[in-house]
């Protein structure tokens, strides 16, 4: 028997509380509103997903083509690079290394709740109500709460699901968050999208937006295993994300919910030429 495991299984319910909203909390970050900034940004986030799916048909297809050059796949399950500039190649390759070194390292016990990660928390209630909130490297308590996004998927038959663009968010950089999935849909804008155990909204997919590239984690294919981390002695959880049910019966609906580790906007940061 080895004695590691008390160790990991002691670690992370020391380390967090998500269901906790700490009060008269500073918040910072907001929601981004300014039109022609979101112009941008939707252009961006349509981008990464046709590249992500282009790369992924060539993957399933066993094809290689010449624009899938402009893509890299990170070697964790739901996290991909998009070079949206070009001419990134190496240095792009650099960073994913390093990321997939210290997102695969060793101490990886509930990589989502390990406070040497920015960290992110979110969650929705009758397919609405959205709360996304980031924690900086080291933070305990959330240094970004929004309660503000117009997330809920209305008229799927019809309409994409919203994606909510945030800035400012201490530690994190521009991001989004689309939910693609509720009990009866699952969004066809992306490949691999799963329709939500409960009722309700879930699934969602994050854009990390930097100089030249961007990162998409779908949160549902990084679903990390607490007995994978167990069992390997926190060394291979198998993903950065741990979603699901957290109150079935709460007035108002499902409360479903997840928290991933998420690369840091220092992590990410390209080396000076
Ligand atoms: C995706 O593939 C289509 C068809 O090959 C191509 O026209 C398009 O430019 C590609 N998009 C991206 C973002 O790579």
């Amino acid at each position: 028997m080895k004695f590691f495991n008390t160790l990991v299984l002691a670690l992370p319910a020391a380390q967090a509380m998500p269901g906790v909203i700490p009060r008269n909390l500073h918040t910072n970050g907001v929601e981004i509103r300014d039109e022609a900034t979101l112009e941008k940004l939707r252009a961006s986030h349509a981008y990464t997903l046709e590249a992500l799916r282009n790369q992924t048909i060539a993957a399933r297809e066993g094809a290689g083509s010449e624009h899938d050059k402009r893509l890299v796949i990170f070697g964790l399950g739901g996290f991909a690079f998009i070079e949206v500039a070009g001419a990134l190649g190496g240095t792009i390759a650099g960073l994913q290394n390093k990321l997939l070194k210290m997102f695969t390292g060793d101490k990886q016990e509930q990589i989502w709740h390990n406070w040497g990660y920015c960290r992110t928390y979110f969650q929705t209630q009758g397919g609405g109500n959205c709360e996304t909130r980031t924690y900086d490297r080291e933070a305990q308590d959330a240094t970004a709460v929004h309660q503000d996004g117009p997330c809920a998927w209305n008229d799927p038959e019809n309409n994409d699901p919203p994606v909510v663009f945030y800035e400012g968010d201490q530690g994190i950089g521009k991001y989004s968050i689309q939910y693609t999935a509720t009990d009866e849909y699952a969004w066809d804008g992306l490949e691999g999208t799963e329709t939500c155990a409960a009722e309700g909204l879930c699934n969602p997919s994050y854009v990390f937006y930097r100089e030249g590239y961007n990162m998409i984690l779908n949160t549902w294919q990084s679903q990390g295993e607490i007995s994978a981390c167990q069992y390997s002695g926190g060394e291979d959880c198998k993903g950065l994300c741990s979603s699901g049910v957290k109150d079935q019966f709460q007035s108002g609906g499902v409360v479903w919910g997840g928290d991933c580790a998420i690369p840091c906007e220092s992590d990410t940061e390209l080396p000076e030429e």
